[in-house]
């Protein structure tokens, strides 16, 4: 059934009806920052998702748009754009799944952590308005630096008597992305058959695939393992460097941002068997937090699963990433509990 519904007025809001499917459960789906370089092909990818039934577009600015042109899109969902503040709340009321792109990306000769005092207050004052609005939606943070957003968002949510350990991610979904391109290429496999775990962290060292676990095995020399890691270390630099000051990656990580929604939606929904990578509470090491494979179902993360065996390498690697991870991890505490 066609329903076709539109309003809009200048910074608020359009809503279009697209279709009904009375057989797939109702999920919405917000993106917080859906005007930006990562948000509009998320929501483009969003749109194209049969599982969403509505998809609501925040931004500061800019999202009536968007949401307008993504909603003539002839797929399920309801589209909705909300741009300021006034209209935040409105936008996450009833969310299932809440994936956060807003804040500010890097340009060249920067780190993550160089964007950390503009995208902390960012993610703290979203993640507060999550926790008023719909604590029980399962948080996908993609916003840099990822290895201390998710901890802010935690503390934040503790704060507000919400923390769900099981419903906050840090999405590392594009680590993985790449693991399994650059791997591809190396032992000249089938891309589309390929699986690598990548597990840490998302910034250069702390994120570590485990190329010792890749499938289809392929017979790659130790120099081999060692380019592939640093070439995923490096992946997100080498796209800010060709970008030249124009942001870093925005589509290959809608790519990303959008396979781990699926997962997420699929895990609520029931289907069995839904494991990703991903950045969360964790006890597989000292860390409190930590990417690792994740099997996601109706509650979130239904379990964290351990790292399997690691190379020599692998194992040395993981020592060696720690100390940066936590000294992260506990900046974003920090500034949490400060602020
Ligand atoms: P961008 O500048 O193109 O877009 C960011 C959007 O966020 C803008 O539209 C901006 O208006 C919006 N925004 C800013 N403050 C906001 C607020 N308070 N509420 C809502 N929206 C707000 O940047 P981008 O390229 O889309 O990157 C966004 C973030 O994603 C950056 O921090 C970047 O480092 C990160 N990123 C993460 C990964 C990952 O793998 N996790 C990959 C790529 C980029
Ligand atoms: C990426 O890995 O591409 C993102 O984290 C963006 C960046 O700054 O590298």
């Amino acid at each position: 059934i066609a329903r076709s519904r539109s309003r809009s007025s200048s910074s608020t809001y359009v809503c279009a009806r697209a279709y009904s499917s009375d057989s797939v459960p109702e999920r919405k789906v917000a993106v917080l920052g859906a005007a930006g370089g990562i948000g509009q092909p998320l929501a483009l990818l969003m749109k194209l998702n049969p599982l969403v039934s509505k998809l609501s577009l925040y931004d500061i600015a800019g999202t009536p748009g968007v949401a307008a042109d993504v909603s003539h899109i002839n797929t399920r969902s309801e589209v909705c754009g909300y741009a300021g503040e006034e209209h935040l709340g409105k936008a996450l009321e009833g969310a299932d799944v809440v994936i956060i792109p807003a804040g500010v990306p890097r340009k060249p000769g920067m780190t993550r952590d160089d964007l950390f005092n503009i995208n902390a207050g960012i993610v703290k004052s979203l993640c507060t308005a999550i926790a008023k609005y719909c604590p029980h939606a399962l948080v996908n943070m993609i916003s840099n630096p990822v290895n201390s957003t998710v901890p802010i968002a935690a503390e934040v949510f503790k704060k507000a008597g919400t923390y769900d350990e099981k419903r906050l991610f840090g999405v590392t979904t594009l680590d993985v992305v790449r693991a399994k391109t650059f791997y591809a290429g190396k032992a000249n496999v089938n891309v589309a058959e390929v699986n690598v775990p990548v597990i840490g962290g998302h910034a250069g060292i702390t994120i570590l695939p485990l190329f010792s676990q890749a499938t289809p095995k392929a017979n790659l020399s130790d120099e081999d393992i060692k380019a592939l890691t640093k070439r995923t270390q490096d992946g997100g630099t080498e796209v800010v460097e060709a970008k030249a000051g124009k942001g870093s990656a925005t589509l290959s990580m809608a790519y990303a941002g959008a396979i781990f929604a699926d997962a997420c939606l699929k895990g609520l929904n029931g289907v069995p068997d839904v494991v990703e990578c991903s950045y969360v509470q964790s006890n597989v090491t000292e860390l409190p937090f930590f990417a690792s494979k994740v099997r996601l179902g109706k509650n979130g993360v239904e379990e964290v699963l351990g790292l399997g065996p690691l190379s020599d390498y692998e194992k040395e690697t993981l020592e060696s990433l720690k100390p940066e991870l936590l000294s992260s991890i506990e900046k974003g505490i920090k500034f949490a509990n400060q602020s």
